[in-house]
């Protein structure tokens, strides 16, 4: 004689539709979290991220802090290494605005580092970075390091 059937089995039908469930719980989830937040890689450098009055911030700062190595036009100095074209831009493909922001706040000027403000060093490094052509927008450049690490420095086309 058949035992007749138990909780467990009367689990094992609900299984597949609880499966079901969770499973449409999970893709509602990471659709919703997709949608509040694009995936970093979509804003670069491309996309006119800083504004011509921060520029010309910019380039006051590095006329006074900046130009007595890296030379008036950004092409270097005796040992400082230029800050425009392929050495410069070789080595900043890939990383994000909020590194080089970091790097030069943390290390320039390299006699006397540290002394500038997230601020300054976001708007000279605009004015770096609109040196090496790329393009102005009509938004200034948040000196916010959690803006500044989702926006990634990529060739021209
Ligand atoms: C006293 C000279 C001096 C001054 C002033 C100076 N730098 Fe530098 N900078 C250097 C040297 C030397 C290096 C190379 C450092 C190294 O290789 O570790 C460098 C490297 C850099 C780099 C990295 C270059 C690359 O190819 O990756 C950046 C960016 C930079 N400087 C920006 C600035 C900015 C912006 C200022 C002004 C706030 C500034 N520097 C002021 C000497 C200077």
């Amino acid at each position: 004689m058949t035992p007749a059937p138990g909780p467990s089995f009367r689990f094992h039908r609900l299984l597949p539709g609880i499966l079901l469930g969770l499973g449409l719980a999970a893709t509602g989830t990471v659709s919703l979290v997709l949608a509040a937040e694009p995936p970093p890689s979509q804003r670069s450098v491309l996309d006119g991220v800083f504004s011509s009055a921060q520029i010309s911030r910019g380039k006051k700062g590095y006329e006074s802090l900046c130009a007595r190595c890296h030379g008036d036009a950004l092409g270097g100095g005796e040992d400082s290494p230029a800050l425009v074209e392929a050495d410069f831009l070789n080595n900043w493909y890939g990383k994000t605005i909020g590194a080089l922001v970091e790097y030069t706040r943390e290390e320039m000027p390299s006699d006397g580092p540290g002394d500038l403000t997230r601020k300054e060093s976001t708007d000279i490094t605009a004015f770096v970075l609109s040196s090496n052509d790329f393009p102005t927008g009509s938004a200034e450049l948040a000196p916010e390091l959690k803006v500044l690490n989702q926006i990634l420095i990529t060739p021209r086309k």
